[in-house]
């Protein structure tokens, strides 16, 4: 028993974890070491951030893609679904509801849509900030030019969002078709990081060829890189892709790695995702008591919201949706937490 909490407490003093411990981790179905998890992640947790989560206005701008993920439910091939594109004017309207429900933050969020150029994508990233200036943006359209990036920071767009998805080449390779590179994906966050965005990288928790080798990268990279925010969900199979039969993510394994998550880099900004909440009714309180410190509700028009399937049943009702969030604010109240109102900024 002591032996756990040495090991856990060594994650929290040294900022650091080793493979074995990973591995021991991983494997564990001891109540003990989840327990002892949760409490230090949650700890650490409160101790910067207070009983404060941070709420982030999702818009899910356009499902149209040019990529071909094998995971991914927008991936180009699929034909089976409604494609949708949000003018900035219904972008600019989502921020306006937004804004009265008390979100600073918007996250613009799309597939890979060479429809909105860089002049457009800037000139709805201005008026946002124009209208709203007390408000953060945070994009989430991948990957780009380091010259396309700093246009849309100079535009006034505060984060960035870009899931690496694997620290590990071969892996990467099994997850993405050969026009798809981890070295591009890799340039993309350092390039982010350098023009002055807050970056945020990620990867999911189950995904085809995943293991312990692996998840080692995921966590060095976050050591290594200090990303401003982590995004981790379960995977779970879309119908209509190559990975349709592949088996979903595990929720007890999220949890475990966003508490890990939480001990090797205190400051992140780590949301409870809408995969865990997809696969347990109660992720986001859950991922609360892990250490997860955000949660990122649809803004988006309910037409988008039910084209924007990235994964089978994605949530996006009750605890998911916007337009809910009293209902958000009453189950956090119940766990000791409250929204705040604010960006919520990184902080160090
Ligand atoms: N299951 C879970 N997460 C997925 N994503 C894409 N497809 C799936 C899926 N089937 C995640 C990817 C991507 C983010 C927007 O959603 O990590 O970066």
């Amino acid at each position: 028993m002591d032996d756990v909490y040495k090991i856990i407490d060594n994650i929290c003093i040294n900022h650091t974890i080793d493979r074995e411990t990973l591995a021991t981790i991983i494997d564990s179905k001891d109540k003990e070491i989840l327990e002892c998890l949760s409490e230090r992640a949650r700890y650490v947790t409160r101790k910067l951030f207070g009983n404060k989560i941070y709420i982030r206005g999702l818009i899910e701008f356009t499902n149209y893609c040019r990529n071909n993920c094998y995971y991914c439910g927008i991936r180009r091939d699929n034909c089976n679904i409604t494609r949708y594109r949000l003018t900035g004017e219904d972008i600019l309207l989502c921020a306006d509801t937004g804004y009265e429900l008390g979100f600073r933050t918007f996250v613009l969020q799309g597939g890979e849509d060479e429809y909105y150029s860089d002049e457009y994508m800037c000139s709805i990233i201005s008026a946002i900030k124009e209208k709203h200036g007390d408000c953060a943006v945070t994009l989430s359209i991948g990957e780009k030019s380091f010259e396309t990036y700093k246009k849309y920071y100079d535009a006034g767009a505060d984060r960035y969002l870009l899931r690496h998805e694997t620290a590990d080449e071969e892996h990467y390779k099994m997850l993405h078709p050969d026009n798809m590179s981890y070295q591009n994906r890799i340039r993309c966050l350092y390039d982010l990081k350098r023009i002055g965005f807050q970056t945020g990288c990620g990867f999911m928790v189950g995904s085809y060829g995943q293991n312990v080798d692996t998840i080692y990268k995921d966590l060095k990279l976050i050591m290594d890189f200090k990303p401003h925010m982590v995004g981790i969900g379960p995977f779970i199979a879309q119908h209509n892709t190559p990975f349709a039969d592949q088996k979903n993510g595990s929720v007890m394994l999220t949890l475990k790695l966003l508490a890990i998550i939480r001990l090797i880099h205190p400051h992140v900004l780590l949301p409870a995702t809408t995969a865990l909440q997809t696969m347990d009714e109660n992720g986001h309180n859950k991922g609360i008591l892990y250490g997860a410190n955000v949660i990122m509700p649809n803004l988006s028009p309910m037409h988008a919201r039910k084209n924007y399937i990235i994964y089978d049943n994605k949530a996006y009702l009750g605890n998911e949706a916007a337009e809910s969030i009293e209902l958000l604010r009453c189950n956090l109240k119940k766990a000791g937490y409250e929204i705040a109102i604010s960006r919520g900024d990184y902080n160090e």
